[in-house]
């Protein structure tokens, strides 16, 4: 890609960008939220087409004008929002519009049979007849992959797509890239994790506002890698601010949904960060769901500063000060037709109310405040959510309850997808919140961010909580042991693990 420039109204979203890539390469983009990647990738899948500037494939000038154009010049792309059709069976998305034929009529056995093998590929455990509505999100990026092996690309394009995955499933995404990479593929990757860059990446190039600030190695240290993005350094990466903590704010006891969580039992203070990890599929969000009333539970309680709250009842859990900040924010966080102010405005509404009324400016004031302090990239405050960023958005989603003034804030997977710089804004948020005597319960598959942050970590296996850890004193290995374990195997007595500090 050589001087291409895209710009959409009110935003020069690239400018003057240079990009090449290689045949056996993992190239990195690295950028703030809203630096301009996913544009930079949409105009090599065909979503876009730039303003100025051009494009070479092996040399040649070329015009990609749609995903057809796109797939014709072998370049396969994972996107950051998922582009499955939910109602269609795994099999069927992946084989899209070329389905396998025989006699004329689809060949299901045939495009099943394939399926399962690009699944095995990818080492998912999913049959190939399910339907896509029904996975979770960490599978739907499974499939996604298995979608682009399938067309068996020279370029492959991969828009974050380690962000809902945890440590299990991105050593098994390494293991595939690093094999197309010996086959001479070309592999262009996105990721707000650092750590991922020297591991799995040949070079990096870093956008900045649009720009192309640099190319570098992989293996720069990674202190400069955030200078080169951010335009500063940044000292302390998880800045907890632990206090004693008070009198306990969410108390559960016993809380079991058959075939999903069993006996789930935790206290959560004034003042505490208290996380919760564990491998996808342990049933953490279940759990989070079942505690806001999201969804309901056969058994327990779920109590808030001692009043019970009714089962699956979002407005008591609400009216009570429980707010939720779902993992799934595309579907259950933004009304993405919606503007910036009324996407923040939408927890608050009626509290802010003076005489009866909204009180309009003052709402705008507070969104004003919120998207200043996170650093949200936008033209406005009028502009459509749709059209923010993935980063950015998912900064609302966030922005949005801690507007809210919740007393105690459950966070899904706080920091997916958000540039480094910010997830320390947000930390701060939370400091902010801690410090002012709310409580915090966050699910994070993120170890250095969970172990960062928190106080306590408790550590969740097949529905169940297999150990509580001090998070001063316990390491990435320790909660990994204990998210392999089987929880209804141990006695209770044996749960709790105390790990010695300096390890
Ligand atoms: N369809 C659109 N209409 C208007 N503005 C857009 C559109 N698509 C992107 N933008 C703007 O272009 C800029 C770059 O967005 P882009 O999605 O490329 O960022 P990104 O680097 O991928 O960020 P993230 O890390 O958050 O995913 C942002 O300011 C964004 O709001
Ligand atoms: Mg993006």
């Amino acid at each position: 890609m050589e001087g291409v420039r895209k710009t959409f109204p009110g935003v020069v979203a690239l400018d003057h960008v240079d990009f090449d890539l290689r045949r056996g390469e993992v190239h990195v983009l690295l950028g703030e939220n809203g630096a301009g990647k996913s544009t930079l990738i949409k105009m090599l899948s065909g979503a876009h087409r730039p303003d100025q500037g051009r494009i070479l494939v092996g040399g040649e000038p070329v015009r990609i004008n749609g995903a057809q154009d796109a797939e014709r010049l072998g370049i396969a792309t994972i996107y950051q929002e998922f582009n499955l059709v939910p109602e269609l069976s795994v099999a069927e998305n992946i084989f899209l519009g070329r389905q396998p034929r025989r006699f004329g009529l689809v060949d299901r056995r045939r495009m099943n049979a394939d399926a399962a093998g690009l699944l095995a590929r990818v080492g998912v455990d999913v049959a190939p007849q399910t339907r896509v509505g029904d996975l979770g999100i960490a599978r739907l990026q499974m499939v996604e992959i298995a979608k682009a092996l399938s067309l068996d690309a020279r370029v492959l394009i991969m828009d974050e797509p380690t962000a809902v995955l945890t440590t299990g499933e991105v050593d098994k995404l390494f293991g595939i890239v690093r094999a197309l990479r010996e086959d001479g593929v070309g592999v262009v990757f996105i990721t707000h994790h650092l750590e991922e860059i020297a591991a799995l990446g040949d070079r990096v190039t870093v956008l900045r506002d649009g720009r192309s600030v640099t190319q570098v190695p992989a293996d720069t240290a990674e202190a400069e890698l955030v200078r080169l993005m951010v335009g500063r350094s940044i000292e302390a990466q998880y800045p907890r601010q632990r206090a004693a903590a008070g009198d306990p704010l969410l108390k559960v006891t016993g809380l079991t949904r058959h075939g999903a969580f069993t006996d789930v039992g935790f206290e959560v203070r004034a003042g505490e960060v208290v996380g919760l990890a564990g491998l996808v599929g342990a049933g953490r969000t279940e759990v989070v769901r079942a505690v806001f009333g999201a969804d309901s539970y056969d058994s327990g309680t779920v109590e808030v500063l001692g009043e019970r709250l009714p089962r699956g009842d979002v407005n008591a859990a609400m009216d009570a000060g429980v707010g939720l900040v779902p993992e799934d924010r595309k579907g259950q966080g933004l009304v993405l037709g919606a503007t910036v102010e009324e996407n923040l405005g939408l927890v608050t509404l009626g509290r802010g109310t003076r005489y009866g009324f909204v009180d309009r400016s003052a709402q705008r004031h507070e969104a004003d405040r919120i998207a200043g302090q996170l650093k949200v990239r936008m033209a406005g405050l009028d502009q459509q959510v749709r059209t923010l960023s993935g980063g950015n958005q998912q900064k609302l989603v966030i922005g949005k309850w801690l507007l809210a003034d919740s007393k105690v804030l459950i966070l899904d997977e706080p920091t997916r997808g958000i540039d480094v710089g910010a997830k320390v804004e947000i930390y701060q948020l939370v400091n902010e919140l801690t410090a002012s005597g709310h409580a915090v319960l966050m699910v994070s598959s993120d170890l250095p961010e969970v172990l960062g942050m928190s106080d306590r970590v408790l550590v969740m296996a097949k529905g169940r909580i297999a150990g509580e850890l001090d998070a001063t004193k316990a390491t990435q290995d320790a909660v990994m042991a204990l998210a392999v374990t089987d929880p209804a195997a141990t006695r209770p007595s044996d749960r709790k693990v105390e790990v010695p500090r300096g390890h």
